[in-house]
């Protein structure tokens, strides 16, 4: 053959690998790596390299058969911005990873962060391959050590879409983001039949590591849905949030609208009892751009709701309490979900807005002894490192050392806002008026009447915002009904900060 020939026949060769490829795939109701490349960019916009590497260990006869290497990688535009991938193929040797597979992704990973765009894998492999081995394990490591040298410089997101076993469930943990689809993709570091092996404990692969567990018990997965497709829409809207790099703007909007006549509802969204829960989430959405809320890790952890959204077109991250779920306390989980969340957007320039009504910490055996202290500072280092515009609106509770977690003013919260019907305190008041009032409690006739009106003096007297306020650590007790108004102009206000911390090499954030 000469050299055109060679050209010739090597497209076709890749055509007929991605044909068979079609046919393996779909029908285990999965799509290519090049199908769902086409789903993550913008029409025609992916430009792919490396698309004829070869396995090293490969005789050339049957090189053919795994052009690529079982990954396809490449750049391309997605609404626009550039993005590179990585699209793992499982019809080529089971999409383990081999050297060149683990190099080429490495390569579009050295790319990314040179050239500050953000990173997106698609994995679908059997782990490093068992044929290559310490090669396949160097590659490994390699991916690993670039998924943290980009660690806040790039943002990183991963799409679970077929398994993820051993070593290999890592490269995923390590970037910011990861998503999973239910009943096709798994993670986890030993699969079914070792558990049964060495715990005697039965459970299958959708019960072990399935999507549903990730994004619902572990909370290894931010994002899960029922279909390929949808997964990566979702990551075409998570883009649409975030800055392409720790340097760059972040993406405008010019869809600006929101609900104006629900406004009014804020002003009687909390409840006359205290200890009657009502949903952060509508208040959220009442306050920010139209439809524009985007919630990360959704199903886990619901007593802290966290995720994007737009305000007057602008992208910001939040931070609320969930009065609807265990009260809206902090517990562990919790705490890990916020600090996480909170350090991506401090990382990328995203201003943070904190919606509090927080009774306090969980207490409790099974809380104390599994680290709440070592888990519950990692909410608390993240607000107090965070540099990015903070604003705090405290809705209702604020007790205890959960008001000093929230972002409140001596941690560095730039504004902090509260409603009238805020109670803030060291304490609630059925805490408080039995230390307080112990003595004469112990000796009251009627002492269900007394502590009831304890209890509302204390709530007039000492929970509420006005002493707050008095004291500038609240800098005003807003209106409800004008928070959207209030904090477009405070974020405005805002928009120029400039921090710039003490020369250190890394803090030493309580893990
Ligand atoms: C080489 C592999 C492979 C691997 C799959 N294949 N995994 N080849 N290395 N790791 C090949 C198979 O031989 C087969 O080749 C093809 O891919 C498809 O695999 P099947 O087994 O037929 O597919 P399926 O039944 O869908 O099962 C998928 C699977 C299973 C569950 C992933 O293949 C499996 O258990 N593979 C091994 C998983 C694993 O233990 N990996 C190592 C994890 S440890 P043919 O030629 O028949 O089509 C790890 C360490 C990383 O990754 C460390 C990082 C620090």
């Amino acid at each position: 053959m000469n050299k055109d020939q060679i050209f010739e026949q090597r497209r076709k060769d890749l055509q007929e690998l991605e044909d068979n490829a079609a046919q393996k795939q779909h029908l285990k109701g999965k799509l290519t790596a090049r199908e769902r490349i086409n789903v993550l960019f913008d029409e025609g916009t992916f430009f792919e390299f490396d698309a004829f590497v070869s396995p090293s260990q490969t005789p050339a006869s049957s090189r053919k058969n795994n052009f690529g290497d079982g990954v396809v990688v490449g750049s391309g535009k997605v609404q626009g911005r550039s993005v590179f991938a990585y699209a793992q193929d499982f019809t080529v040797l089971g999409g383990s990873l081999g050297f060149a597979h683990g190099t080429k992704i490495a390569k579009v990973q050295e790319m990314a962060l040179k050239l500050g765009a953000p990173i997106v894998g698609l994995m679908d492999s059997g782990g490093a391959r068992i044929q290559e081995g310490v090669k396949s394990l160097s590659a490994y490591a390699t991916i690993f050590r670039n998924n943290v040298q980009s660690s806040g410089i790039i943002p990183q997101i991963s799409a679970i879409l077929g398994p993820a076993a051993g070593g290999a469930v890592y490269s995923p943990a390590l970037t910011d983001f990861i998503f999973m689809t239910n009943q096709t993709s798994y993670m986890f570091v030993t699969g079914p039949d070792v558990v049964k092996e060495v715990l005697n404990e039965e459970v299958d692969m959708e019960g072990l590591g399935g999507g549903n567990i990730h994004a619902s018990k572990s909370g290894v997965a931010h994002f899960v849905s029922d279909d390929e497709e949808h997964t990566i829409m979702l990551i075409r809207k998570l883009l649409s949030y975030i800055p392409s790099n720790n340097y760059e703007a972040l993406p405008l909007s010019n869809q600006t609208s929101f609900y104006k006549s629900r406004q009014e509802y804020l002003n009687k969204i909390i409840p006359d009892d205290s200890n009657r829960p009502y949903d952060m989430k509508e208040i959220i959405n009442i306050v920010v751009d139209k439809d524009t809320f985007f919630e990360v890790h959704e199903r886990w952890a619901q007593n802290i709701v966290v995720g994007f959204a737009r305000l007057n077109g602008k992208s910001i991250g939040i931070v609320a309490n969930q009065p609807k779920v265990m009260a809206g306390t902090l517990d562990i989980n919790a705490s890990i979900k916020g600090a996480r969340f909170v350090r991506f957007c401090d990382a990328f320039n995203i201003p943070l807005l904190i919606l509090e009504d927080v009774p306090g910490f969980l207490p409790g055996i099974e809380q104390e002894h599994n680290g709440i202290i070592r888990n519950g500072a990692k909410l608390l280092y993240a607000f107090c490192e965070a540099t990015v515009p903070k604003i705090t609106v405290i809705t209702r509770k604020a007790y205890g050392g959960a008001y000093i977690v929230m972002s409140s003013k001596n941690t560095g919260g730039d504004f902090n806002f509260a409603w009238p019907t805020a109670e803030i305190a060291v304490m609630g008041p059925a805490g408080a008026i039995k230390i307080v009032n112990k003595h004469e409690l112990s000796k009251a006739e009627n002492k269900a009447e007394l502590e009831k009106e304890l209890t509302e003096k204390y709530k007039n007297d000492v929970a509420n915002p006005y002493k707050a306020e008095e004291f500038g650590l609240i800098d005003e007790v807003i209106v409800p009904s004008r928070t959207r108004e209030i904090l477009i102009t405070a974020f405005e206000i805002l928009s120029n900060k400039q921090y710039h911390k003490p020369a250190r090499k890394h803090g030493s954030i309580p893990l």
